[in-house]
């Protein structure tokens, strides 16, 4: 089935069809994607553990459902009460909204009126409380051994003086900071120090290259950039401020000239000595930051206020700032997080994803700060020093709730069981999948193997630009089925359209589509409301579009298929098949070039790229690696395409459209599968892409 979902693009047309990320995994893996086993493909809550939940039924789940959508602005403004408010929304404006293009803009507003501050809740809050002590970050480095922590009261004493800092260079309310740092504590502290001034941070994946972190610099004007000199992941070392040099360089040539490069100095990996220095611009974080006083008052913002800005692809080459803003977020991260890991005081809390995604914004900083929780900030690669450093991690700290991709569970499934069961994790209670979906047999071997059975995943559905989880499972209140978000998170109408936009009913397969909007939503793309709106709103009138495939079973469990537009998804990280196409033209051999996914094993999506070559450009291996090179360069090594296939041409329509419907089948070696290719402007080009598929 679920090869029958369409495919829109970003303008709302329908497109082609073509097989999903879910497919994929599950088709790789000899299984069928997602199957909902009527003989017991059920994984039930302990009753042990469901007596604990938070929430412990599902009828105890369907009665705060239903309250949530009857009454949204009761039910999230007792939740918003919560937390410190230092005026009061309005409470007639608990919740504006239009989704629906043909009434007008789009508007997305909660909590209007309201002033808060982001930082003020998920710190100095804790510490008032009296939670002064409690650890808030552990941190594991890279290499074993290496570690630290902060209690509530050291973490706001370090935010307050980097505020401080940004405060006496003259970032001030509104003001962008990018961020540009690996998994240190400065990270997040450097997030917070943003939040409580006001200024709206962004951060920038550390594993992204010196052309793209530009790209965002540009985009965004930031007054200040951070980062720090390198950082070591697994044996290699990455010179980070080398990159931000060129980024900075090439950000002034197009008048974006940040006064200001505040550099930690991350002496595990590289001594001050050995760093590149530009005196005037760049800033030791060691020779500034701790002369600062650890006091900082909290700058009051509207709930509207924006509090940060995180790119993302999309079906274009340019990369779409995704703008969240303070009330709202701030009440659905934390509220999300509470419930969809049943969370206790006591819990130590491990998420896997780095702080430049959303995954790590919602739920190693915010989510759980906001909950008063301990969090372990982890710097190295999940496999390093060999495939069972997680789980010495889990079992040297306690960790009780692990959160992390299903990338990352088929590689260590494909290393082997040893690497898992030298270690006890009996501290685990709750684990969480997200990213992508994950195939049934990796949800299995992450059930039984990790868990020991014993402990519920919660494989959560969501986006960057949804702020929180969507879909999830909330562990105590209803029986699991593999490879499935299962139901909404409180206040969440998924609704599953078909290609005209009508809503389908009971068993059904479509596109996912969210009714109404919700605390956590983004509000606008930065600098481009027109595509916020066309990407977003006009594919289905009424509706906020996910780009997502989506099917419900008879029992109303959703099964993730993956991405239904020009979006490929590689170890969970979102990449536009335009971004890669644009820095494969800019090679000077390259003529044309078409990007499309694959099935891979562990990544869950690879790259595959069709190339064209400059006429009389000899095809070479070299020439392959150049071209890689590339997209590492203008992209990130994440975005490296796993293929190149040589493409004296491409299969057009006589219009001059690449059909990537005839690209997916050859690449996907599905021979059999190609359709009609009759329709092309020259189809003899279909057999010259076979013959040359093994060159
Ligand atoms: O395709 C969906 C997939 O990841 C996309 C969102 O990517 P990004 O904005 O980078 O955020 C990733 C972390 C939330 C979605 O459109 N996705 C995310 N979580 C799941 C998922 N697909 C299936 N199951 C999930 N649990």
């Amino acid at each position: 089935w679920v090869d029958h979902v369409a495919v829109v693009s970003s303008n709302g047309k329908l497109r082609a069809r073509r097989p999903t990320a879910a497919a994929a995994a599950g088709a790789v893996l000899g299984e069928p994607v997602a199957a909902s086993d009527d003989q017991g493909g059920l994984v039930h809550p302990s009753e042990e553990f469901a007596a604990q939940a938070l929430v412990s039924s599902t009828q105890q789940y369907q009665e705060m459902y239903r309250r949530s959508i009857d009454d949204p602005a009761g039910f999230w403004s007792e939740i918003a009460e919560t937390f410190y408010w230092k005026q009061k929304w309005n409470p007639d404006e608990v919740c504006a909204e239009n989704l629906d293009v043909t009434k007008g803009p789009i508007k997305i507003e909660w909590f209007k009126g309201g002033k808060t501050n982001i930082c003020y809740n998920a710190v100095d809050r804790n510490v008032e409380a009296g939670d002064g002590e409690k650890i808030a970050m552990y941190w594991e480095g890279n290499e074993i051994g290496q570690d630290g922590k902060l209690t509530y009261s050291q973490l706001l004493d370090k935010v307050c003086q980097l505020a401080n800092y940004l405060k006496s260079v003259g970032v001030g309310k509104g003001d962008a900071v990018v961020i540009y740092l690996p998994m240190l504590m400065e990270l997040p502290i450097a997030m917070l120090a943003c939040a409580r001034i006001g200024a709206v941070h962004s951060v920038v994946f550390a594993g992204f290259s010196a052309d793209a972190l530009a790209q965002r610099i540009i985009d965004c004007k930031p007054k200040v950039v951070i980062t720090c000199n390198a950082v070591k992941r697994g044996k290699k070392l990455i010179p980070l401020k080398d990159i931000v040099d060129v980024s900075l360089a090439d950000g002034a040539k197009n008048g974006v000239d940040v006064g200001i490069c505040l550099t930690y100095e991350n002496q595990s990996a590289m001594t001050k000595e050995d760093t590149k220095w530009t005196s005037g611009k760049d800033v030791w974080w060691q020779d500034v930051v701790p002369n600062f006083s650890t006091k900082c008052d909290v700058e009051w913002v509207d709930a509207e206020d924006p509090l940060f800005l995180l790119y993302t692809s999309g079906s274009t080459g340019k990369p779409k700032g995704v703008l969240h803003t303070t009330g709202g977020y701030m009440v659905y991260s934390a509220t999300t997080f509470k419930h969809a890991f049943d969370y206790k005081p006591s819990d130590i809390y491990w998420c896997t994803a780095d702080c430049g995604w959303i995954t790590g914004h919602s739920y190693v900083t915010y989510g759980p700060l906001l909950n008063g929780a301990t969090v372990l900030v982890y710097e190295g690669a999940p496999n390093y020093p060999d495939p069972g450093r997680c789980w010495d991690v889990v079992d040297k700290y306690g960790v009780t709730i692990f959160y992390t991709a299903p990338t990352l569970i088929r590689a260590l499934m494909r290393d082997g069981t040893e690497y898992v069961t030298r270690y006890s994790r009996k501290s685990l209670r709750v684990l969480g999948s997200v990213g992508e979906p994950i195939n049934p047999t990796a949800w299995r071997w992450f059930y039984d193997v990790i868990g020991d059975s014993r402990c519920p995943i919660s494989d959560t559905w969501w986006q960057t630009e949804t702020g929180g989880f969507m879909i999830t499972p909330l562990p105590g209140a209803w029986p699991l089925k593999p490879g499935s978000a299962t139901f909404p998170f409180f206040g969440v109408q998924p609704v599953i359209v078909d290609e005209k936009g009508n809503e389908m009913e009971e068993e059904c397969s479509g596109y996912l589509c969210i009714k109404k909007s919700w605390p956590g939503a983004f509000r606008t793309l930065y600098g481009d409301k027109d595509r916020y709106e066309t990407t977003y709103f006009k594919p289905f009138a009424g509706y906020y579009f996910s780009g997502d495939g989506c099917s419900r079973d008879k029992d109303g469990y959703h099964f993730l298929t993956g991405r239904v537009d020009d979006v490929i998804n590689v170890s969970g990280h979102r990449i536009g098949t335009a971004e890669v196409e644009s820095a494969l033209v800019s090679h000077p051999k390259c003529a044309e070039a078409a990007v499309v996914g694959i099935d891979h094993e562990v990544k869950g999506q690879g790259i595959y790229a069709f190339v064209t070559l400059v006429d009389g450009v000899p095809y070479s291996d070299e020439l392959r690696k150049s071209l890689v090179m590339t997209v590492r360069s203008q992209i990130g090594a994440f975005a490296a395409p796993d293929k190149i296939h040589w493409a004296p041409g491409l299969p057009k329509t006589r219009s001059g459209k690449i059909m990537r419907r005839i690209l997916r089948k050859i690449a996907g070696r599905q021979l059999d599968e190609l359709g009609d290719t009759s329709t092309l402007a020259d189809p003899g080009v279909v057999d010259q892409l076979i013959a040359l598929g093994d060159s």
